[in-house]
Formats: structure tokens, sequence, C-alpha cells
């Protein structure tokens, strides 16, 4: 099926219904949001990506328009519900896999579980490690408290860890946006979002693996996933490149929309994927 322009698309898989935007022409460039956000997080980026390539962007289970609520949500269930969701929309050949943070994560689970899907990968403001046992403690509590208490303050404890000093010194309406963007989320997607990411494998042997063509992109003032930490896990991936994004910090594609999506598309038109 050809798709050019904007087109929003609500399928029921199972018991589940997902929201799914597309648009433009060209070889499938699947955007997946991350934690706890929806497809609105690529707002900025995405007239620019579309231009040349067919843009999908889904909200995960729970998240945004969709449903198919659980306790927990595991990586692995949300990567294999991009595998139906790609199949409902008709999307037969491989995507170029771009995922943000638990987005990425999600893109470890791709690798893993539906190889024959991976055109390429595109890795933004992630993580190959596993959770310490502190860190994974914590989303238990945060978890029990944002299902107790709501979304009502979780942009004040994320913000000042989502965006870079730049961002939060000169664009207070990214922080607006961000803000207002985790505030509509539900809280029980956002509690099994949490306790999911607290049981992800760590990923860092399966690294050298990777054969797809892999871009590694990372805020240079992101403190979630800091850009040593990200440089070190491309170094493990055979070819991948490393590029990092000025002036922002964990949201590249709303703090530096215009160096992230020309970062993706030159890395799509050296590796010959680019369809204009
Ligand atoms: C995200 O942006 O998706 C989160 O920072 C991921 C995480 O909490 O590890």
């Amino acid at each position: 099926m050809e798709r050019t322009s904007r087109m929003d698309h609500t399928l029921r898989i199972g018991e589940t219904q997902f929201f799914v935007r597309t648009e433009g022409k060209g070889m499938p460039l699947l955007l997946v949001h991350g934690f706890p956000l929806d497809h609105h997080m690529w707002d900025d980026v995405l007239p620019m990506l579309s231009e040349h390539h067919e843009v999908i962007a889904p909200d995960l289970r729970g998240f945004g328009c969709s449903d198919g609520f659980r306790e927990v949500v595991p990586m692995e269930m949300l990567a294999d519900d991009l595998d139906a969701l790609l199949d409902a929309l008709g999307v037969a050949r491989p995507v170029i896999f771009c995922g943000l943070s638990m987005g990425g994560y999600i893109g470890w689970q791709m690798w893993k579980r539906h190889r024959d899907r991976l055109g390429a990968l595109i890795q933004l403001d992630t993580r190959a490690a596993a959770d310490t046992e502190i860190q994974a403690r914590a989303r238990g509590v945060n978890a029990m408290q944002t299902l107790a208490a709501g979304m009502k303050d979780v942009p004040k404890a994320m913000l000042p860890k989502l965006l870079g000093e730049s961002t939060l010194q000169t664009k207070p309406e990214v922080s607006e946006a961000l803000s207002a963007m985790i505030l509509r989320q539900d809280p029980r997607a956002a509690a099994a979002a949490q306790r999911g990411m607290a049981q992800r494998p760590d990923v860092q042997s399966w690294l050298p693996e990777i054969s797809v063509p892999t871009l590694v992109l990372c805020g240079s003032e992101d403190a979630i996933s800091p850009p040593d930490e990200m440089r070190s896990f491309a170094e493990a991936i055979p070819g991948a490149e490393f590029v990092e994004i000025e002036g922002a910090g964990h949201m590249i594609p709303m703090e530096n929309p215009a160096a992230t999506a020309e970062a993706i598309l030159l890395f799509c038109k050296q590796i010959g994927i680019e369809e204009v």
C-alpha cells in the first residue's frame, strides 16, 4: 500500500487497539517513542523525515491513544506488538527501526526476535546495559507511586533528567510540550512500562552480532544515557556510526529536531536506503 499524506490509523490486534500515524513514501521508517510518552515526541522531526520515507509512528501499548493495559509490559511484548502492527499495516519489506530510550530497548528486542523486519537500526539516547538492582527497585517504587497518585508529579521529577541544560535554560516551549505529553499518559501504562524496563536484559553480549547498518545518536547533554556510555556500546556494534547532537539532552528529536533529522537522513542516504 502506498502512503503519502498523513493518516491516523486505529488498528485492533486481538484485544488491543493501537493508534499509528503514517506519513510519506519510501523505505519505511518506524519511529518508536520513549517513556512515558507517545508518538507526539516525533512531531518536530516527522515532516522532515516523511519527505524521504514512509514514516510509521505508533503509540505503544497503553500510551497515547493505544490501550492494552497489563501489570507488567516487558520489552519483548512491545517488540511483538510492533511486529503485529507492521503486519496489520501491510508493511512487508524491512524497516529502518528508530527508537528513543525505551524505544531503543525495544529495538534490541526487534533484533533478537524479529530480525527479518530490520533493514537498519537507529538507536537514540538509549542503553544496552540492564538496570542495577537499585535502579530496578526504584522503578518498582515509582510504579506504585504513579498508580497511587497519577501522573501529576512525574513531569517535575523527570524533566530535569530528560532535557539538557541548554533546553531547560532557553526553550520553555519544549519543557511545556514534554510536560503536557507526560501528563496525558495513563498511569497504568507508565507503571507497567517501568516494571517491564526493570526486568529488561543486559544486551551488551548481543552487540557484536548485530549485522544491519546501525546509527547511534546521543544528545551531548544527555544525563540518562550519556555520550561516553553510548559511544562505547556503538563501538561494540560492527560498523556502527556514532553521532553526538549538540545542545540537547535525552530528548534530541524535541530539543534539536533539525540536527536529529539531518543525521537520520544522512545515514539513510549513505547506506543507500533513502528513496526520494
Ligand atoms: C525513556 O526516555 O524512555 C526513559 O528514560 C527510559 C528509562 O527510564 O530507562
